[in-house]
């Protein structure tokens, strides 16, 4: 297995490369022949095999195996399949499919054809959020060069295989990222996501079957096909032999790292790097000569790792040994030692109030609660007893089965558990001290 020392950047190889993001630009790196080597050469049944075996798990969050994910799709179905990529990258913290876009959407759009290509759809949905408008820029420029090349539109490169990319733009809600949501808002409505199953693969966009795959995800199928599935297996992690269901955590990944270090920023790392790694080799440390406190290890709905975790590796498996959701989107964002996890709590809930759609009653009510609950806290009126609350809100939106349709409840709830867990203490502290005189009050008082 490939170190951190002696891993070598290649999903950002071409950043910061002179018109890295023109057709031009790519092929001169080597763009487009990978490609080429796929469509019309192998089966698309060989092509799938190959992601299958690579170990490819999807870089949007879940880390569900692509490969298997595409095999969901109904055999022998007549069509049309749809493929749909998810560019709505909107969880706090998290650039690294903007950087891709912005600065090498060909490389993202040439993944998205071998994608297609494996799975027989001839219409692929580019789903982008809004708030990224050079991205947008770019990629609808890369598309258009695509199709002028004759590697978009009817028999592309020559061969009797036709694809169109269509771009389409959100307008400014997370959960637009959420697969189904996003399908929904796709079609023209309201992005509440569907009860599942059935999953796109069978039912998806327009009720056809479809692939979601994120757009790193796609970057990845995209090497796997210009440097094998032996590179990619060697580099990551294996899967734990005493674990059976556990499909390694294989491949280069994308780690956006923010928050109070010297430099901020999206960097390539073999899966499995650890915290104090990436902030050390990568981060330049932490700013101003402070302490770190904790971090975030994979956006804002994994959960929170503290300083003495930092040994945590970021790979599929290793923040959930420390208690988090999962690696998620791999986005760390540190916070030094003047942080109080009160108002990292207070964040975090509002923003999971005000992104809940609204459709279930405990992510509705319950996300809106504890966002007061935690600002009559901050605000110096806080309860001992509200701790209590909170872990309770806490477990009955996320953790209960069946009680809400989406992830997003369990995104929300997961932060509150794991904080109380881990900074009680802390939190407690900062009531009595705010709240001398009533910190011990258990009498309801409204919110
Ligand atoms: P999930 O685990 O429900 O599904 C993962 C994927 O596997 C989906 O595409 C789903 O359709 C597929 N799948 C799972 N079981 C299947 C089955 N039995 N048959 C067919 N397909 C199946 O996770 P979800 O809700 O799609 O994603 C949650 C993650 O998204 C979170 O962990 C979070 O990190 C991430 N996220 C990422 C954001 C971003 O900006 N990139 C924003 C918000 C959340
Ligand atoms: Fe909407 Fe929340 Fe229900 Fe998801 S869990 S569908 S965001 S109300």
């Amino acid at each position: 297995m490939k170190t951190v020392a002696d891993f070598e950047p290649v999903l950002l190889a071409n950043i910061g490369k002179p018109d890295s993001w023109t057709r031009r630009g790519y092929e001169a790196y080597g763009g487009y022949e990978a490609v080429r080597k796929v469509i019309g050469k192998l089966a698309p049944k060989d092509v799938a095999e190959t992601v299958k075996s690579s170990g490819l798990r999807g870089r949007g969050g879940a880390g569900f195996p692509t490969g298997l994910k595409w095999t969901f799709l109904p055999p022998n179905h007549p069509g049309p399949i749809y493929f749909c990529l998810n560019a709505d990258e909107s969880e706090p913290g998290t650039f690294n499919n903007r950087v891709l876009m912005e600065l090498d959407p060909h490389q993202v759009l040439e993944g998205m054809m071998i994608s297609c290509y494996a799975t027989n759809c001839k219409t692929a949905y580019y789903y982008m959020r809004c708030e990224y408008p050079l991205a947008y820029k770019r990629t609808l420029a890369a598309i258009q060069e695509c199709y002028d090349a004759g590697y978009l539109g009817k028999n592309i490169f020559g061969t009797d295989y036709s694809l169109d990319i269509h771009l389409h733009r959100g307008a400014g809600a997370y959960i637009c990222g959420e697969e189904t949501g996003l399908i929904e808002s796709l079609e023209g409505k309201r992005a509440w996501p569907r009860i599942k199953p059935p999953f796109p693969a069978v039912e998806g966009a327009f009720r056809k079957p479809t692939v979601v795959n994120n757009v790193e995800t796609a970057a990845c199928v995209k090497q796997i096909f210009d440097r094998g599935v032996e590179w990619f297996k060697s580099i990551g992690v294996p899967p734990d032999p005493n674990n059976p269901r556990d499909a390694g955590s294989y491949g280069p990944k994308l780690y956006c790292l923010s928050g109070h270090i010297n430099k901020p920023g999206c960097y390539e790392a073999p899966l499995g790097i650890t915290v104090t790694e990436l902030i050390d080799r990568y981060g330049g440390g932490i700013w101003k000569g402070r302490k770190a406190k904790a971090c975030i290890p994979g956006g804002i709905s994994m959960g929170i790792l503290k300083a003495d975790e930092f040994h945590c590796p970021l790979d599929f498996n290793g923040p959930g040994k420390f208690g988090c959701l999962g690696l998620g989107t791999a986005a760390v964002v540190v916070m030094d030692e003047t942080v109080q996890m009160v108002d990292y709590l207070m964040n975090s809930a509002r923003f999971f109030s005000h992104e809940s759609c609204g459709q279930c009653t405990p992510c509705r009510e319950g996300t809106s609660w504890a966002t007061r609950l935690l600002t009559r806290i901050k605000a110096g009126k806080g309860r001992l007893k509200d701790l209590d609350l909170l872990a309770e809100i806490g477990d009955t939106i996320g953790i209960m089965p069946g009680t809400t349709i989406c992830g997003l409840a369990d995104g929300a709830a997961w932060p509150l558990k794991n904080t109380l867990k881990k900074y009680r203490g802390e939190l407690e502290e900062y009531i009595k001290k705010t709240n001398p005189d009533g910190w011990a009050e258990t009498k309801p008082v409204p919110a």
